[in-house]
């Protein structure tokens, strides 16, 4: 039995949103276990006892949120060169931009040493005011398709050994 563990952060809840959707979509297949975890929660035993990972998190200030990168600090020396060629997949909910968030989880993904099994999935949620930026996020409907591919993708790609 292969296990997928998605890791998120959000703070106004639309990455919430993304990764619950991938979970669900991922729990659909057979033969799979789906962990999913708030970043401040992961540690390096749930990284090591998985086989392969979904990386969701808002892009803040051009960059991951600083809980998500919380996660990578507190976990980065502890799992290196223990996960080596495990695939992994990135989504990203951001305002209107989101692609340092990207290369920032790409950059560290290949210091693990992971393969990047997936195009990365970015979501704008086209807020502009501190007041809407500020405000709880609806993900759209078509929005949440495109994370519920990656989380099926993930996991069937991951049971029939494709990755
Ligand atoms: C402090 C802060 C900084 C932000 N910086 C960016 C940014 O650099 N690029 C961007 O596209 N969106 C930016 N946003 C917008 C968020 O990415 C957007 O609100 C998104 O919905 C956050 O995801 P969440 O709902 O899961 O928290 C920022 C939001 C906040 C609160």
């Amino acid at each position: 039995m292969k296990t997928l563990l998605i890791i998120f952060h959000s703070m106004t809840d639309g990455a919430r949103q993304m990764a619950e959707a991938a979970a669900f979509a991922a729990r659909s297949q057979n033969d799979i276990v789906v962990r999913l975890m708030h970043a401040s929660e992961a540690k390096a035993e749930d990284l090591l006892g998985a086989d392969g990972y979904l990386f969701v998190t808002p892009e803040n200030l051009a960059a991951i949120s600083g809980v998500m990168k919380d996660f990578f600090d507190r976990n980065f020396y502890l799992v290196l060169d223990q996960l080596i060629g495990r695939p992994y997949a990135t989504l990203i909910c951001a305002g209107s931009d989101g692609h340092n968030a990207v290369k920032q989880i790409d950059r560290i993904c290949l210091g693990w040493r992971l393969r990047k099994a997936l195009e990365s999935v970015i979501v704008c949620t086209q807020a502009q005011t501190p007041q809407a930026i500020m405000a709880k996020k609806n993900i759209l409907e078509q929005d949440l398709v495109r994370c519920q591919e990656v989380g099926e993708a993930l996991a069937s790609g991951l049971t029939m050994g494709i990755f």
